[in-house]
């Protein structure tokens, strides 16, 4: 069930380079939530200020202009910054960079580690965090070794292992083939269904955005769109002037109704459609 604001953005807004000649306004007076326990999708052109707005909700970057919020502690403040790592994890598209140990195991432990945390509790961390995501059987493989989406997996497993309430995913599938695009997001649902985590994912892939609760649709650097998929969806026109692509079902029953099917607008998923088109007959 989804409950309060877990983090909230007032009027932030953040420049790079300011002062110089070439400042860029990469958010403008952004209001936003993550809400405890959702699974919210950000979406958004290239450019249009995702990752920016992201990096608030861990304290890789400081509001300089508004408010940020993370389960009631203000990020500006420098005091919470370690608290609000442990609360928010962050994965990023390039799992290389994420990977510091030449084995699994060790890599996955290196987070709860520095928390400082007993010897057993950080085995028992590293084994939950490798049984949830299903990859025991890496354990002592080299992660250089591994496939992409292997990887990817051994990131997540690595910030999985901290506990923090809500995991940051920045594009986690954006190298990776659609197996293993496919096999990293169905671990990440499982994390928001099963474990509880609130996630909140960037990502380009409509396919990956209709599985969310909720979207935000970001554009130069402002929210220009919110709701639930399938309500954001339907508005045809915006989505298209914001640059933004429609899931396949939406496309196929838009194509279908066209065509004199009596279709609803709201289907984003192929089951949807293949309910409708079956109630039809
Ligand atoms: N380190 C930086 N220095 C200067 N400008 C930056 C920096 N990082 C991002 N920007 C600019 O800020 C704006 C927002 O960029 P941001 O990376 O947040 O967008 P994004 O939505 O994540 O894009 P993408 O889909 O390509 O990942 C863009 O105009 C970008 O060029
Ligand atoms: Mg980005």
């Amino acid at each position: 069930m989804i409950l309060n604001p877990f983090i909230e953005t007032t009027d932030l807004s953040f420049s790079y380079r300011t002062g110089s000649s070439n400042a860029v306004r990469a958010l403008k007076k952004v209001n936003m939530q993550v809400k405890l326990g959702e699974l919210l999708a950000i979406t958004g052109q290239n450019g249009s200020g995702k990752s920016t707005l992201a990096r608030h909700f861990n304290g890789l970057l400081t509001a300089r202009e508004g408010k940020v919020l993370v389960d009631g502690l203000s990020a500006a403040d420098k005091e919470n910054t370690a608290a609000i790592r442990r609360l928010v994890g962050m994965v990023f598209q390039n799992p290389d960079n994420q990977l510091v140990s030449s084995i699994v195991e060790e890599d996955i432990a290196f987070g709860p580690e520095n928390l400082g945390l007993p010897p057993a509790e950080i085995r028992e961390r590293v084994d939950w965090a490798l049984d949830t995501l299903n990859i025991s059987n890496l354990r002592r493989e080299s992660p250089n070794q591994l496939s992409e989406g292997q990887k990817q997996l051994v990131a997540i497993a690595g910030v999985l292992a901290m506990k923090p309430r809500c995991i940051v995913l920045d594009e986690p599938t954006a190298h990776l083939d659609p197996r293993g695009r496919r096999e990293v997001i169905e671990n990440v649902l499982c994390l928001n269904r099963i474990e509880g985590i609130t996630i909140v994912l960037l990502t380009h892939f409509m396919s990956e955005v209709v599985n969310c609760d909720r979207m935000i649709v970001m554009d130069k650097g402002e929210v220009k769109m919110e709701g639930a998929p399938c309500d954001v969806f339907r508005q045809g026109e915006k989505i298209l002037n914001l640059g933004l692509d429609f899931p396949v079902a939406a496309r196929l029953s838009a194509g279908l109704r066209r065509k004199g099917f009596p279709l609803p607008d709201h289907i984003i998923h192929i089951e949807e459609l293949i309910d409708s088109l079956c109630q039809l007959k």
